[in-house]
């Protein structure tokens, strides 16, 4: 039996099941809902591929703004609007976008409502820290399969990279400059060939169209990589 990479993953989000409405915090998708439907049900203009929304349209919902019918979009993040604007462009013509700031200036709530108007998903999440490993950026193993069955694309455990690259989303890795120089460097291959590869089954993941990263890193960290 063969497993994709979507069927691995933990699985699907309740969407509007009753656990949602219990959540403490809810996700920027989820808590906007309405705001992205309005846009997207009201944007003309052309979509990069796979994005839920026109780069305009993610703009708007991210500075906000009064649509044509009169709905009303919360601005999210308030500041200048070119910062919004090149984070945009940077993400429509397939560059990783790094947010790099002070503590508290919203580089993960920008990170979040970027990566729920332009993939609908902002869970797909890399939380970086000093013992970051290396299977966190790439994937990992089911121990248990991996020895009952030996090394197969059903006992690979994907990463939320893995996941969007196979998708064509965005994954966003929070506290890039914690995470040691050498599980960084993972990174460049995914970045600049735009695939994962596996060789321990001599396969590799190609990232599809539309797949994208946001990193946040802050600049006063001490022993920062
Ligand atoms: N310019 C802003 N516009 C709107 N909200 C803001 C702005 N700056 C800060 N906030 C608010 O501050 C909160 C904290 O910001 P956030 O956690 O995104 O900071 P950060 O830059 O990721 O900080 P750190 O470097 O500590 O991770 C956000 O959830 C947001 O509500
Ligand atoms: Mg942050």
């Amino acid at each position: 039996m063969t497993v994709s990479v979507e069927q691995t993953s933990v699985g699907p989000r309740r969407h509007g099941s009753a656990a949602e409405a219990e959540v403490l915090r809810a996700h920027a998708e989820d808590a906007f809902a309405a705001e992205l439907a309005a846009l997207a049900a009201q944007d003309d203009r052309p979509r990069p591929a796979r994005w839920r929304l026109s780069p305009w349209a993610v703009a708007t919902y991210l500075l906000g703004g009064t649509l044509a019918d009169g709905t009303v979009i919360t601005p999210k993040y308030v500041g200048p609007r070119r910062i919004v604007e090149v984070a945009v462009t940077t993400l429509a013509t397939d560059r990783a976008l790094l947010l790099l700031g002070v503590p508290g200036t919203a580089k993960t709530w920008v990170s979040e409502h970027l990566a729920a108007a332009v993939s609908g998903d902002s869970t797909l999440l890399v939380q970086g820290t000093a013992g970051t490993p290396e299977e966190a950026i790439r994937y990992g193993w089911n121990y248990a399969r991996l020895l009952a069955h030996g090394p197969s694309r059903d006992a690979l455990v994907p990463s939320p990279v893995m996941r969007a690259m196979a998708d064509g989303t965005t994954v966003r890795v929070e506290e890039l400059t914690r995470v040691p120089a050498d599980v960084q460097d993972t990174l460049i291959t995914i970045l600049s060939e735009k695939t994962l590869p596996i060789p321990e089954l001599g396969q590799e993941v190609q990232a599809v169209r539309g797949f994208n990263l946001i990193a946040t890193a802050n600049d006063r960290d001490r022993g920062v990589n």
